[in-house]
């Protein structure tokens, strides 16, 4: 018991410094939070913490094919309307966005490369994101978090049928 004891302290005390650790970072590199107050010259504190949202791009042509492609070279990004994923804890996001030791155990599945589709292209570079520029009704990208350890349910992992652990044989 007092074994136990000793090894749930260490945890908080990992935990706390890691949380730390990791808001540092977040307010220097991490998903940048959707506020629409202006950032702020005078006071740098409190401009480091404000919105860093990623500009906006715009392509020549954004529109679809006129007609379903018969060909893949003539796909355009605007005619894909479905995305999905297979993989393992890369695509899971297996631990992506943690902030303490805790957060180790979650999947990520927003903010995936492949198949997030968390808010859109100015708060988080995916590929879904970037596809929604060109099609708004893109389906299947992930919206949510799901745990490694428990079922993941649709409405959050959308078509992301990526399994933390899993490997080809
Ligand atoms: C950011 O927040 C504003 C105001 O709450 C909202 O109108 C806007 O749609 C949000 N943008 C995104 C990308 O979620
Ligand atoms: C990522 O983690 C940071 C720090 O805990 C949090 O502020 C932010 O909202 C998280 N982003 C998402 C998209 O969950």
């Amino acid at each position: 018991m007092k074994r136990l004891l000793i090894v749930v302290v260490l945890c908080g005390v990992v935990s706390c410094s890691v949380t730390e650790n990791a808001l540092q970072q977040d307010n220097e590199v991490g998903i940048p939070p959707n506020t629409t107050e202006a950032v702020d010259e005078t006071n740098p504190k409190k401009a480091q913490t404000e919105e860093k949202r990623h500009p906006l791009f715009q392509c020549p042509d954004m529109s679809p094919s006129p007609s379903v492609p018969t060909s893949v070279e003539f796909v355009k990004p605007a005619d894909v309307k479905v995305i999905a994923a297979l993989g393992d804890s890369w695509t899971t996001a297996f631990g992506a966005n943690a902030s303490s030791v805790f957060g180790l155990a979650l999947e990520f599945r927003h903010l995936s490369w492949s198949i997030g589709g968390h808010r859109t292209c100015q708060d988080v570079i995916t590929l879904p994101n970037i596809l929604k520029l060109f099609n708004p009704d893109l389906i299947g990208a992930s919206s949510g978090m799901s745990n490694a350890f428990r079922k993941t349910h649709i409405k959050d992992a959308g078509f992301n049928l990526a399994v933390t652990g899993d490997n080809t044989s």
